[in-house]
């Protein structure tokens, strides 16, 4: 819808999360538990909890990601790190669960330990197949955690001493159906499952645990071969295009260009490269923060568009530029001009449940939360313990801030990053935040509450009032006075 044509601007002008409240419907569902909050995070991910976890370094690498994606969300890695670093994030992902491991890990029998144990830690996983000779791909063996021996006393001897051997294995041919897998796996009480031709030439691997999970976790974002989903974040410049396929390559679901401003030549040329590059990936662009900025993403073949200009918890970009756009009005702007043709993603600004839900109410498919993950373990970064006050912390930063720029040129030989990066000023900062424990709680939590707030509003499912929102806004939303914010949000 044309810009000057939207019907609800008034009610949004100028507003974000804090100036509303939900009003409350005659409820309808007998427990919460059955409110339903699928929704997209671009047309072909769909998402059971629509949550997305920031591409930041102290929010998203591989143990957030795949926590994320277990819970029925999704992550995006961040880039702050070199394109072969970040690509093993993604695979670490890839590789974390799936009916079939297609091209497991393998180490030849007459390695030594040390390089079986770096082998499993660089790869995040817990048990190695053993080949004959290095690159035959025949099976002599198998090497779990549970045969290494305690401490590095044997990091010499090679792997054929403690692997049990191929004719103590239970292997079967590589069409097995996954019922018989599991037949297999439970019967002879084995934990992992190789999968072998007649030549006993490796083709896959299945494991107990991805089976267990697949049927405890029946929400989480899985592709079409049961493996979690992952997204990964690139830039516009510099080893853009490199990045972008090692980590299609690495299997990312979607990419996920991130510039600052994303309406901008420099988005069009970038988004132009990569499509020449890597033909149909699915590009989530962002960001943008006006109706005008989401259609040129959305012309631009986007798969998604990420709303979002200096709401960040770690973001100065208002402060020291002026520019930006109240976060729900940014929001509902860029739906009414893309309406459902495009899913879009809330960026940046969540401090409360309750928020969340708003942006999703108002146009939003999924929600980006930077620093309210943060705080959880499965973010980078070490827990800091105030010694005035015995609170937990963990550190969280702006992906412009000095302390991340700083780090990342770290990393980065080229001379010409370095010199384009201490040119500009820094738009971000860096604070502290409490310590939450595991991340899945903090998912629960947010779903509790998701799920509240679909049942106030007097609906069973979160895609169902959604489009009575965005059909009728003003009968929804309470604009609030100075007073009425302080009666609802000051305890
Ligand atoms: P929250 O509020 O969830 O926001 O912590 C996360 C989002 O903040 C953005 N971000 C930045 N914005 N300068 C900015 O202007 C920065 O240094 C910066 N770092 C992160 C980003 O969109 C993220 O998802």
């Amino acid at each position: 819808m044309d810009r000057a044509k939207s019907k609800h601007t008034g009610l949004f002008q100028g507003r974000t999360y804090d100036d509303f409240l939900f009003r409350p419907r005659r409820g309808r569902v007998g427990s919460r538990r059955e409110v339903r909050l699928t929704s997209l995070f671009t047309s072909g991910i769909p998402l059971e909890l629509p949550i997305v976890s920031a591409n930041m370094d102290s929010v998203t690498e591989s143990r957030m990601a795949r926590a994320m994606a277990l819970e029925g969300g999704i992550g995006v890695v961040h880039r702050a790190m070199p394109v072969e670093a970040q690509a093993r994030e993604v695979e670490r992902v890839k590789r974390s669960h799936g009916w079939v491991v297609e091209e497991p890990i393998v180490i030849p029998r007459g390695a030594t330990l040390r390089e079986a144990r770096e082998l499993a830690r660089r790869h995040g996983v817990t048990g190695i197949l053993v080949e004959e000779t290095p690159g035959s791909g025949v099976l002599a063996g198998l090497l779990s955690k549970r045969d290494l021996p305690h401490g590095a006393g044997h990091d010499m001897e090679p792997v054929e001493r403690f692997m049990t051997p191929f004719d103590r294995l239970v292997t079967r041919p590589l069409g097995v159906t996954l019922e018989e897998a599991e037949r297999a796996l439970y019967a002879r009480r084995v934990e992992k499952l190789p999968l072998v031709d007649e030549a006993r030439r490796i083709g896959g691997l299945i494991t107990k645990s991805d089976i267990m999970l697949a049927r405890e976790r029946p929400e989480s974002t899985k592709d079409a071969k049961g493996r979690l989903r992952v997204a990964a974040a690139v830039g516009a410049r510099g080893d853009f295009l490199e990045r972008a396929e090692a980590l299609h390559a690495a299997g990312a679901d979607a990419l996920v260009v991130d510039i600052a401003h994303g309406h901008s030549d420099t988005m069009e040329q970038a988004v132009r490269a990569l499509r020449k590059r890597l033909g149909e990936v699915e590009l989530v662009c962002g960001n943008v923060g006006t109706g005008e900025g989401a259609i040129f993403l959305r012309e631009l073949g986007a798969a998604a568009v990420k709303v979002g200009i200096g709401p960040g918890r770690g973001c100065r970009t208002r402060l020291e530029t002026a520019a930006g756009v109240p976060q729900l009005q940014a929001v509902h702007e860029a739906w009414e001009a893309v309406g459902s043709t495009i899913p879009i993603i809330a960026d940046g600004g969540v401090r409360h449940d309750k928020d969340v839900f708003l942006a999703l109410a108002c146009g939003a498919s999924s929600v980006m939360l930077g620093s309210a993950l943060s705080g959880t373990d499965e973010a980078p970064g070490t827990v800091i313990l105030d010694p005035a006050t015995g609170e937990k912390r963990k550190i969280y930063r702006g992906m412009t801030s000095p302390q991340a720029v700083f780090e990342a040129l770290y990393d980065d030989s080229d001379p010409e990053h370095v010199e384009a990066a201490l040119e500009t000023p820094a738009e971000g900062q860096e604070v502290q935040v409490p310590y939450h424990g595991a991340v899945r709680d903090a998912l629960q939590r947010i779903r509790g509450h998701l799920k509240s707030a679909v049942s106030y509003g007097g609906d069973e499912s979160l895609a169902s009032i959604r489009a009575k929102v965005l059909g009728d806004p003003e009968s929804f939303l309470i604009p609030l006075s100075t007073a009425s914010r302080r009666e609802s949000f000051e305890r």
